[in-house]
């Protein structure tokens, strides 16, 4: 893994040292995680247009950090998708009104759905229902969860109202 991690980064570096720039966009403006750590780290180095090659250290822990975001990043969010259909299986009525909003908000031609995400990524914020359906389903089947514990004189805040925490571990 360490091996394929590298040569996609040294991949990147060289494409990188293809363009006069290190910012804007690239490949029809589609820019990874892992071209802005380039983008920063070749910003950090004095006379960055010079340098031909990442040094040691850099590149053991931009490929620890690649590994992170893929293991991090990648069973928590097909189980949640796993999980999510399963739930919406057993409760044909949060289907029906899943679907009845996105109809609403993306139109009921699938076919066009991806473009109309694409020129208004916000309308993804239109989907009170479908959001509601994702947080019920990680409070029911968390992939990965945290303990966190109380303490006296601290307090969460929500839409103006205060909640001690004291006593609990969440
Ligand atoms: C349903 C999806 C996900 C769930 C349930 C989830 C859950 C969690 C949890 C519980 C933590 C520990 C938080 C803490 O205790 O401090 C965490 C940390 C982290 N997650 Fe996720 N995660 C998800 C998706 C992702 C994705 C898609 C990525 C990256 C592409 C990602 C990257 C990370 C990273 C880098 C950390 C460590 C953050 C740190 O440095 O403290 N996660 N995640």
């Amino acid at each position: 893994m360490n091996r394929y991690m590298s040569r996609h980064l040294e991949n990147r570096f060289a494409a990188h040292q293809d363009l006069d720039d290190t910012v804007g966009a690239r490949d029809g403006g589609f820019r990874t995680v892992v071209d802005l750590a380039l983008d920063k780290y070749l910003e950090e180095q004095p006379g960055s247009k010079a340098i031909r090659s990442m040094d040691a250290e850099f590149k053991r822990f931009a490929v620890s950090q690649m590994k992170v975001f893929i293991l991090a990043g990648h069973d928590t969010t097909s189980a949640t998708l796993y999980y999510i259909f399963y739930s919406l299986s057993r409760n044909p009525l949060a289907l029906q009104r899943v679907r009845a909003e996105h109809d609403e908000v993306f139109g009921s031609d699938l076919t066009q759905t991806n473009a109309t995400i694409t020129a208004n990524p916000h309308s993804l914020n239109q989907l009170p229902f479908t959001l509601a359906v994702i947080k019920e389903t990680l409070r029911l089947f968390s992939a990965a969860s945290s303990t966190r514990e109380g303490e006296l004189g601290f307090s969460l805040t929500q839409d103006g109202h205060q909640y001690p925490t004291e006593g609990f571990t969440v």
